[in-house]
């Protein structure tokens, strides 16, 4: 039998965290409260720190045609690419809120998003650190989106 492991940080406060990932999850709550999440009342904010120091931020944009809708890891990427393109990225702090509970847990990317963000690294040829925070509760960070996604399909399989 053969095993995987991943490994991955947690901090009880934010106050715990360095001043450069603090400062991203900040970003990233902001964002969630720009965020257009009518039908699930879901809101989920992201805030990438970008190799040139900027950052930028992203939220879940919904649809009344529920698949057209859009997570908050997709706009971001997609501001990325548009407005920066060629320029990598450290890191992304997530953090989500929900109408309806309390969310004490972080909530990890979807699979599409972590195969978005998995090829974006390799892109890079750096790690892209995660901060993942629910409304309150624990921050989880891991060192690298691959962590999320082992086995990920890549262009080398093409
Ligand atoms: N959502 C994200 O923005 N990112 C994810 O990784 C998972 C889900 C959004 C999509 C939808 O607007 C809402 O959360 C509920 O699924």
């Amino acid at each position: 039998m053969k095993r995987h492991e991943i490994q991955y940080r947690e901090y009880p406060h934010h106050q715990d965290l360095n001043g450069e990932d603090g400062i991203l999850l900040t970003k990233a709550k902001e964002a969630l409260s720009r965020s257009y999440a009518p039908y699930s009342k879901f809101q989920v904010g992201a805030a990438a720190l970008l190799a040139n120091g900027q950052i930028v931020t992203g939220f879940n944009i919904e649809n009344a045609a529920y698949p057209v809708c859009l997570c908050a890891e997709q706009t971001t990427m997609s501001a990325i690419r548009t407005q920066h393109p060629g320029v990598g990225i450290e890191a992304i702090a997530i953090s989500v809120k929900s109408a309806h509970h309390l969310v004490d847990q972080p909530a990890t990317p979807c699979g599409k998003c972590r195969q978005l963000l998995s090829e974006q690294e390799r892109v890079n040829q750096k790690h892209i650190r995660l901060i993942l925070q629910g409304e309150e509760g624990p921050i989880w960070i891991f060192e690298s989106v691959n962590d999320l996604l082992p086995f990920s399909f890549t262009s080398e399989f093409l």
